[in-house]
C-alpha cells in the first residue's frame, strides 16, 4: 500500500471517496470527542498512508476498520493516495474532547523533555518522516493510543518514542494527552 505515496494524488477524486470513511470518522474528519473515533481531518498524508497500510498488514491491530483499508474498496492505490491526500487538506477539530485540565503544566513539560524531538514544538509532526500531527486529537483517543504504545499493543510503534514512554505513570501520560489536546 506504501506504493501509493509515489502517485500524484487527485483531490477531488479523494473527496468522492472519503464518503466510505464518514460513518465513523464523520462527515468533517473530526471523529468523536470520546476518542472512540480519532481526528483525522488535517493529518499529514504519509502518516494517513502508512497507518492504513500499518492495519492492514495487521502490524497496528484494528479490526474495526480492518475491510476499510482492502485498496480494492477503496479506489486501488491511486484511491488510496487520492483519499489521504483530501483528508490532510481537512481542516482540523477546532473543539477536540479535552481533559480536566488538572496538570497541564506537567503535560507541557513532559511532552518538551520526551516528545518535541519528533512531533515538533507545537505537536504539528512531520510529513516527510511519517511523525503524526497530535494538537487538536480528542484526550480520550491520545491516552488510549499511549497506554497502548507504553504496555506494548500498538506494535508499529517507534522504538525510541516506547522508551520515552515507558516511565511514565497514566497520571503522566493523561496530562500529556490534556496538553496536546488543548493545541
Ligand atoms: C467502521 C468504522 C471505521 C471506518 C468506516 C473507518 N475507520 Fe478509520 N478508524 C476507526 C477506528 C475505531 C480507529 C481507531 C482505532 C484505535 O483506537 O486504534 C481508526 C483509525 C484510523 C486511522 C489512524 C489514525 C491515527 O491517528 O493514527 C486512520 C488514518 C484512519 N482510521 C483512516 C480511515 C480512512 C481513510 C477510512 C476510509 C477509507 C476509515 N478510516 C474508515 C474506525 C473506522
Ligand atoms: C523518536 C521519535 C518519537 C518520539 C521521541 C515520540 N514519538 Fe510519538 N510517534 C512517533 C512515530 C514515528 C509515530 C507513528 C508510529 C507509527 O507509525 O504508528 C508516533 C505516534 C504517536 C502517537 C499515536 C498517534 C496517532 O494518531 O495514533 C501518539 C499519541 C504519540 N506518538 C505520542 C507521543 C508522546 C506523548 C511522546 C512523548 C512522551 C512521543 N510520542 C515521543 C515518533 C516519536
Amino acid at each position: 500500500m506504501t506504493q501509493a505515496l509515489k502517485l500524484t494524488p487527485n483531490v477531488e477524486n479523494g473527496k468522492k471517496i472519503y464518503p466510505l470513511c464518514a460513518s465513523c470518522h464523520m462527515k468533517n474528519g473530526w471523529g468523536k470527542p470520546d476518542g472512540s473515533f480519532p481526528v483525522i481531518a488535517g493529518q499529514h498524508r504519509n502518516v494517513l498512508i502508512k497507518q492504513l497500510s500499518d492495519i492492514r498488514s495487521k502490524n497496528r491491530d484494528n479490526p474495526t476498520m480492518y475491510p476499510f483499508t482492502d485498496p480494492g474498496s477503496i479506489g486501488g492505490m491511486q484511491g488510496v493516495s487520492d483519499v489521504t491526500a483530501y483528508i490532510a487538506t481537512m481542516a482540523k477539530d477546532p473543539k477536540p474532547g479535552i481533559g480536566n485540565g488538572k496538570a497541564l503544566d506537567s503535560g507541557k513539560s513532559i511532552y518538551q523533555k520526551r516528545c518535541q524531538q519528533c512531533h515538533g514544538d507545537q505537536g504539528q509532526g512531520n510529513n516527510d518522516a511519517f511523525f503524526p500531527s497530535l494538537k487538536g486529537q480528542h484526550h480520550a483517543y491520545l491516552y488510549r493510543q499511549l497506554q497502548w504504545i507504553r504496555d506494548g499493543y500498538r506494535k508499529n510503534a517507534n522504538a525510541v518514542m516506547v522508551e520515552q514512554v515507558k516511565a511514565l505513570s497514566d497520571e503522566e501520560l493523561e496530562a500529556v494527552a490534556d496538553y496536546l489536546s488543548r493545541l
